[in-house]
This record gives C-alpha cells, structure tokens and sequence, in this order.
C-alpha cells in the first residue's frame, strides 16, 4: 500500500470514531463547538462592491452567504431570496443535518429547510450517510417545500457488530420512500466505510483478502436486502443501489453487487499540497476506482464520495498535513484547481462538505470538524465560489 493510501485510511479511520463516538455527550459536545466555532475565525466588516469575496468577508447582504435565507413570504419557504454569489458549480454536495446522531436527535425540518435553500444555490445533488433520526424525510420534505430541483441520495449506515442498525435505517428510508415518493431520491447507498471498519477491527487491510470476504458477505446481505426491499415496492428498476468506502476499501464482490459505488479521496490525509492536490484526486480516483471498476461485468457507476481541503485545525499538530495548511486560502486553491476541472472532466463527485460539523470537532478535534464551504451557522468562508455553472 502506497503512502497516500493510507492517509486516506486514515481519514477514514477517524471517520469511524466521528460515528460510533457521537452516541456520547452529544448536546453538550454541540454546544463546546459551537463555542469553538465562534472563537475560530472573525469576519471583517468590509462593505464595498458585491463581489462573492466581498460578500463572504463583509456580510452585507441578508442572503445566504450570510447565514439564514430571507424567504418573502415567512410561511413559505420556497419564496427564499437568491444569492447572486452563489453558483450551481458542485456537481453534488455531503451533507449531514446536524443533530442526525442517535441516541438524541436534535435536528429539525426548520434547520434542514435552511441547509437546503442554500445547498440548492450550489447544487442539484447531495448525498446523505445514513437514515438516523428521521434526516432522509427531513430532507426529502424540505425539497418538498422549498419547491427545488434537487436530488438525494438516502443512505444506510450498518455497523458490523450491531445488526439492527441496519433494519432500523432500512425501515426508515422505506417510509421516506412510501411518504414522499421516488420524484427525488437519485438512489439508496448501503454502507459507509463498512469493509473499511470492518478489516479494521479484524487486524486486516486487504478488502479482498478472507477476512475481507467475511466482511464483505454481511455488507452484500444488506445490500442484497435493500434491493428485495425496492423490489417488493416495484422500485427495483426506478432506484440503483450503491455503496461508499474509502477509496482504497471496495471489495470487489461488493462492487459487482452495487449499480454505484461512492470513493473518498482526500489529498490531505495523503499529505499532498494543495497545488499538487487535484491531480492527485483525479490520478488516484481514476486508477484506483474508476479503472478497476470498469472492468466488472457489472460496471457500477463510480463517483468520488467526500473530497475537500480543510480550513483549520484546532490543535497545532494538525494545522498541516506536512505540506500545505489547513486555511480559508487553500480551499480556494482547492476549488480553483478541483471544482470546474472534474466538471469539464466529467467526474462525479460529493464535495466535502456543506458546513462545518462542531460535534466532529468537539469529539476529535484536529482538523475533522471544519471541513465545511459555510460556518456550521451557514455563512461562507473567506472562499469565492467557482463559477462554471452545470446543466
Ligand atoms: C440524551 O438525552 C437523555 C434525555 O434527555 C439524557 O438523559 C442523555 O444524557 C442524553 N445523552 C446524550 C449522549 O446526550
Ligand atoms: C457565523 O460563524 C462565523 C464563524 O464562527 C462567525 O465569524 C460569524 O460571525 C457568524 N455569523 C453570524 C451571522 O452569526
Ligand atoms: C434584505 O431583505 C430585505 C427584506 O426582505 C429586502 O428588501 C432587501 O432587498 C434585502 N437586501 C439584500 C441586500 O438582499
Ligand atoms: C419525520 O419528518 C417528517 C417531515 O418533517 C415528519 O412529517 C414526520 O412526522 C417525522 N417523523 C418522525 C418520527 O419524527
Ligand atoms: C446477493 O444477491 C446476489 C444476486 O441475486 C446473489 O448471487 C448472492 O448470492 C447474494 N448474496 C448474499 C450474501 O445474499
Ligand atoms: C407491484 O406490482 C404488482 C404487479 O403489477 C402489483 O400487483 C403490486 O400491487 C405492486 N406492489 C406495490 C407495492 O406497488
Ligand atoms: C502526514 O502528515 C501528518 C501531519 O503532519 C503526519 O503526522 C504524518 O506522519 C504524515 N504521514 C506521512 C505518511 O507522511
Ligand atoms: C481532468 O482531466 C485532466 C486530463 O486527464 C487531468 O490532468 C486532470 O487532473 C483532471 N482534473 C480533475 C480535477 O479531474
């Protein structure tokens, strides 16, 4: 395994550790930081021209780069007011609602309505991690009313060693599905680092190895499940069936078993710079995912799953992954180089990520909570946002 891989296990790694330590102290972890948060970075109060940069530094407008959209009519949220610095360039957005950890869920259709009038500036697409605390009818109710031409994929996050989290979500994406219909879901994903965690807590790293088969067996019955359970609805043919895993952790009996499989390929844990940091995501994604999966009789669809720079850390230890900062600054370097160009290129990915998570800072610090384009108050960085407007 190449250094760079495993700075992308590494990732996701942690990631495990974001999921199965969010069950703990979630309320009170929120409100440290939130209170993280607002000590991190202080907007200046520029007021010139309405340029994106300016906006984004200057809060002028009471649109969305600066938090909540202003809606003409209060009781209706689809009467929300446009940002002209926001761009529909992302190909497709990962989003998490805050408050969507069990065992206390604290997110609200109000805060998800918010979330989507602003993504649906950016993007016709979002991908959601699993169907916990209600998220996939919150969403699927908040394109609802804000009437936007916008697209989710649901998803189930099972655990290895806990079977029923995998029913318990499984039922709710059936409901989701029976309440708001099929207009706007783009496909369930069964799984999120689940070969990923599962290698890990068995001493192994190869996905195709026996213990990766052993793995891989628990995760296709999920998968394999989900489609008798879209079949028995008679939507078998209307929904594809996915999964996502790190990018160097898909078993290749998963693959064959899914329409699409979803890859994260993060430069920063692979300690590139930021300037080398898209052709990085695009060399490793190709070679590591996109050729590999073509030569399945299957061909699932490949798409880049999380990908991103993060803006700060909140130890010094990992202001840097060796390379290059975690900054406002290398974000913008990052959409610069990344967002247009995979566009033009053709490649599907989730940018990563909507808005800052501060429960993933208060529990794990470094740079894991702020990998957000907005505050977690939904107000842009310092960042422009890419103008190469998608059809
Ligand atoms: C969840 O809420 C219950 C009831 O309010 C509380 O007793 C418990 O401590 C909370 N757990 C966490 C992890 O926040
Ligand atoms: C949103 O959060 C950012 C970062 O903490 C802060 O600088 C900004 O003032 C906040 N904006 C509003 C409108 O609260
Ligand atoms: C702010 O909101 C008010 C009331 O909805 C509106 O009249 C005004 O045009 C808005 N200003 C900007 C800069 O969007
Ligand atoms: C889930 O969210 C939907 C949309 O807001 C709501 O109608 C429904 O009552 C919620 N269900 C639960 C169990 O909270
Ligand atoms: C999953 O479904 C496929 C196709 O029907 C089948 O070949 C395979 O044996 C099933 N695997 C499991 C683990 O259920
Ligand atoms: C699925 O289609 C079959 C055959 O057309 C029909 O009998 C059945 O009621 C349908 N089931 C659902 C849940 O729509
Ligand atoms: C990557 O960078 C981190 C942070 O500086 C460092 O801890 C780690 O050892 C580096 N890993 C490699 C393989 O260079
Ligand atoms: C786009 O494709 C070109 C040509 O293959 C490649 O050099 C570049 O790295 C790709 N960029 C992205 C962001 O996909």
């Amino acid at each position: 395994m190449s250094s760079s891989s495993e700075k992308v296990q590494t990732r996701s790694q942690r990631s495990k550790w974001i999921i199965i330590g969010s069950v703990i102290g979630l309320l009170g972890l929120i409100a440290i930081g939130v209170g993280v948060g607002v000590g991190v970075s202080k907007n200046n109060s520029k007021n010139s021209s309405k340029t994106s940069s300016d906006t984004a530094n200057g809060a002028t407008s009471n649109s969305s780069s600066n938090g909540n959209p202003v809606q003409s009519d209060p009781n209706d949220p689809s009467t929300f007011e446009k940002d002209p610095n926001l761009h529909q360039s992302f190909y497709a957005l990962a989003y998490t609602p805050a408050g969507s950890q069990l065992p206390n869920c604290t997110n609200s259709l109000e805060d998800v309505i918010e979330d989507i009038q602003v993504m649906s500036q950016l993007t016709k697409t979002v991908r959601l991690y699993g169907a916990d605390c209600n998220q996939s009818a919150l969403v699927l109710e908040a394109i609802k009313q804000t009437k936007v031409d916008m697209q989710v994929y649901l998803a189930n996050y099972p655990t290895p060693d806990d079977s029923t989290a995998y029913t318990r979500q499984r039922d709710e994406i059936k409901a989701a599905i029976q309440t708001y219909g099929t207009d706007h879901i783009a496909g369930v994903t069964v799984g999120n680092e689940f070969m990923l965690n599962y290698l890990d807590a068995n001493g192994a790293t190869d996905p195709n190895s026996a213990i990766g088969a052993q793995g891989a067996a628990i995760l296709i019955a999920d998968i394999n499940d989900t489609r008798s359970t879209l079949s028995e609805m008679n939507l078998s043919k209307t929904l594809p069936v996915g999964n996502s895993d790190a990018g160097s952790y898909f078993n290749t009996q998963v693959l064959e078993a899914v329409d699409y499989g979803m890859a994260n390929v993060h430069p920063w844990f692979a300690n590139v710079t930021v300037q080398t940091a898209a052709a990085w995501t695009a060399e490793f994604f190709e070679e590591t995912n996109v050729q590999p999966a073509a030569l399945l009789p299957n061909t699932p669809k490949m798409y880049i799953a999380e990908t991103g720079w993060p803006t700060f850390s909140s130890d010094a230890g990992n202001a840097n992954n060796g390379a290059s900062d975690a900054s406002e600054a290398n974000l913008q370097i990052f959409l610069d180089t990344f967002v247009c160009q995979a566009n033009q290129n053709g490649t599907g990915y989730f940018f990563f990520e909507f808005k800052d998570e501060p429960w993933k800072d208060a529990e794990f610090g470094g740079v894991e909570g702020w990998w957000g384009l907005f505050h977690s108050n939904r107000t842009l960085k310092r960042i422009q946002l890419p103008n190469c407007v998608l059809n």
